[in-house]
């Protein structure tokens, strides 16, 4: 019997809601196909600071780097807003990341036809979009040096480096260039290039790249432009390659393409270590402990897992068509909710995913 080690990462706000209905999920498919989950829950980000005071303890690294998938709820909570930048949540997940050397984040988006109408969006320009977003994850502005905050001349000055090796930017290129050959052919790489050295480099490795993959129809944009074309015209893309900051913009713009940012997964992946399998959306402390959440995008998150990081093609295949089954029976949570249907928290979503499935 095959036999997992996953490590459960439930963190902050509504993760410990949304972490419980996935775990329920991932039981029954295990059982249904025959392999064994070990669930191992380690804490990080608000919840590991508020117990060891490190958003990111060194047992939960260690036990993330030894497991064969970690399953990633939520981090943040606006009570750790004033600590220093290294004992905030945040800090715990980009850590975990970079620990992790986990350089590829692939966030899938794709109409959910039971929510077109829940988006902002006109039906007409969001029907069938299906598209991923390949964001670097583990270098540009986000981790570059020199950055912090200094006195000049008596006047406070803040700075970050966006900065990119071409080794950097080859390997998360190789990473949608293969996603592209796998879905339709077309990777539209988005940049700065027109203002900012660090996309020039980006734009000729890519370019570069493009040059041995004549299968791959390769194009360029500004940020700035793909910003605007995503919620105008978004069926023209399908892989969108961009470094750490624009994909994290971006991948929350392209929410709103799929109805809500509460149905969306994503996989986090490197070379060495186990993925890492985590919502787009954060941990909502408004709501948490109120059975409000909407446990989707988690439930996604752990079909993501059985398919990308443990080959479990048909338990992935069973919790996503439960999910579908259960939005088109018109079942809702407070942030999916339209005329006509169904309100319910997120205990009972859980119990209808469960029956669906
Ligand atoms: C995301 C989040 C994180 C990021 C935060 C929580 C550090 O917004 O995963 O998109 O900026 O990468
Ligand atoms: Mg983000």
């Amino acid at each position: 019997m095959a036999h997992y080690r996953v490590v459960l990462l439930p963190g902050d706000g509504i993760g410990p809601e949304i972490t419980a209905v996935a775990r329920q999920l991932l039981d029954v498919v295990a059982q249904r196909y025959g392999f064994q989950l070990d669930f191992e829950e380690q804490p990080i980000g608000g919840s590991a600071i508020d117990m060891i005071g490190d958003p990111l303890p060194e047992a939960t690294l260690t036990a993330c780097k030894t497991a064969d998938a970690v399953l990633l709820a939520a981090i943040g909570s606006p009570r750790f807003d004033n600590l220093p930048r290294e004992k905030r949540p945040e800090t715990g997940l980009l850590k975990l990341r970079s620990g992790l050397n986990l350089f590829a984040n692939l966030r899938p988006v794709r109409t959910v036809p039971a929510l077109i109408d829940t988006s902002s969006l006109k039906r007409e320009v969001i029907e069938e979009v299906d598209l991923i977003v390949v964001r670097e994850l583990t270098g540009g502005i986000y981790f570059g040096r020199p950055k912090g905050r200094i006195e000049v001349n008596g006047d406070e000055r803040g700075f970050n480096t966006m900065t990119y090796s071409a080794s950097e930017v080859d390997r998360i290129a190789r990473v949608a260039f293969e996603i592209a050959r796998e879905r339709n052919g077309r990777l539209c790489s988005v940049d700065k290039a027109n203002v900012l050295d660090v996309s020039q480099l980006w734009r000729d490795r890519v370019d570069a790249m493009a040059r041995s993959h004549d299968d791959i129809d390769v194009s360029h944009m500004y940020v700035d432009n793909a910003a605007m074309q995503l919620v105008s015209d978004p069926r023209q893309f399908d892989v969108l390659l961009t470094e750490n900051l624009f994909g994290d913009i971006l991948s929350d713009e392209a929410a709103v393409l799929t109805g809500s940012i509460g149905v969306l997964p994503s996989a986090s992946l490197g070379s060495e270590n186990p993925g890492l399998f985590e919502p787009v959306h954060g941990s909502a402390p408004d709501i948490a402990g109120q059975d409000k959440a909407n446990p989707i995008a988690m439930v996604l998150s752990a079909a993501m897992m059985l398919r990308v990081g443990l080959k479990q093609n048909s338990a992935a295949d069973d919790i996503e068509r439960a999910v579908d089954t259960i939005l088109s029976s018109g079942f809702r949570t407070n942030d999916l909710m339209s005329d006509g249907c169904i309100p319910l928290g997120c205990r009972a979503m859980g119990e209808q995913l469960l029956k669906a499935l």
